[in-house]
């Protein structure tokens, strides 16, 4: 199977209309996440190579990033902050209040305030600053680290609609956004960012069904993957309501609803909804443990 490296580029035409405002960005943990979010801004020119300032745990690290991107990268997170107008923070969500603590003085109170750590919450990150920040929380997703991510947004109490709006398009770099109210954010870390795991066991399943007819593993893998991947573009191309997507599909006799029958003896839609209830349910304790 044909492995996939890079995706096409998102349009970049809104994201470089928040460049100019962006004297100083500092990208606070450049993990995963962080470098994924550091190679899409640069690529899509969202902000220019020499106004980003990242930080990581281990020199090693930096140096990696220094040699790759050309960007400044070190392990010193008040040098980082000091003069940005923007501190994206993609550390690990226990990581972030100590951060917020070993910065508080030194951060400018006019620096808007963008992190994507699962599960901490806006109003956390401004009773830790101890001044009206201007906070937005984003969740975004695995495939955003091949530009296909989903990632929502919500801004806190003193955010703008400005805000918003540069925010999302720092992340359009790596897919699609939206923005959303804080109380829903739980539901969307357990729909939208622990998603893609369900739709690889989905996958997984399918492919196994065609290895179980005989179909070569790495072949039913791609038809499977391609499927959900034609599927999900057809869902938000069409903005059509997925059962009418499945009834053209459906031809009366045909195979499909065999199929599909198989599927609802297998309680395979309520088996879903109570997969992502029941990891919305973990996000909020979670949420309970990072914030108090
Ligand atoms: N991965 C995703 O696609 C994804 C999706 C949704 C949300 N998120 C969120 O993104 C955040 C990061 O996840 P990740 O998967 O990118 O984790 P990760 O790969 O472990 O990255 C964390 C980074 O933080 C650095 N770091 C640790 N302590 C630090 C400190 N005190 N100051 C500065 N940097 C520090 C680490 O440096 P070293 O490398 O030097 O150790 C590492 O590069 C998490 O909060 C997660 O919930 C991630």
């Amino acid at each position: 199977m044909k492995k996939v490296t890079e995706a096409v580029a998102a349009p970049s035409s809104a994201a470089k209309k928040s460049r100019d405002e962006i004297k100083k960005l500092a990208l606070i943990g450049t993990g995963k996440l962080g470098e994924g979010l550091l190679s899409a801004m640069l690529q899509s020119q969202a902000v220019p190579t020499g106004r980003v300032e990242c930080t990581v745990a281990h020199q090693p690290r930096a140096d990696y990033l220094n040699g790759k991107y050309g960007v400044k990268a070190h392990t010193n997170n008040v040098q980082a902050v000091k003069g940005a107008s923007l501190v994206l923070i993609a550390l690990k969500p226990q990581q972030v209040k100590a951060f917020l603590q070993e910065v508080r003085k030194t951060l400018s109170k006019d620096a808007l305030i963008v992190s994507a750590a699962a599960s901490v919450t806006t109003s956390m990150i401004e009773r830790e600053l101890g001044h009206p920040a201007r906070v937005i929380r984003a969740m975004p997703n695995t495939p955003c680290l091949i530009r296909q991510g989903m990632t929502a947004l919500t801004g806190g109490k003193h955010a703008t609609a400005h805000d918003l709006e540069v925010s999302q398009n720092i992340f359009a770099a790596m897919g699609r956004t939206v923005v959303a109210d804080e109380k829903h954010m739980d539901a969307i870390t357990a729909l939208s960012g622990s998603g893609p795991a369900y739709v690889y066991m989905i996958i997984e399943s399918l492919a196994e069904a065609g290895v179980k007819l005989g179909v070569p593993r790495d072949l039913s893998t791609e038809l499977a993957a391609q499927t959900l991947l034609g599927a999900s573009a057809m869902v938000l191309h069409t903005g059509e309501h997925p059962a009418k997507l499945k009834d053209v599909v459906t031809t009366p006799a045909g195979c499909t609803i065999d199929g599909l029958m198989e599927l609802e003896e297998g309680r395979l839609r309520v088996t879903l909804i109570k997969a992502v209830v029941r990891a919305a349910a973990r996000a909020r304790q979670l949420v309970e443990c990072n914030n108090s």
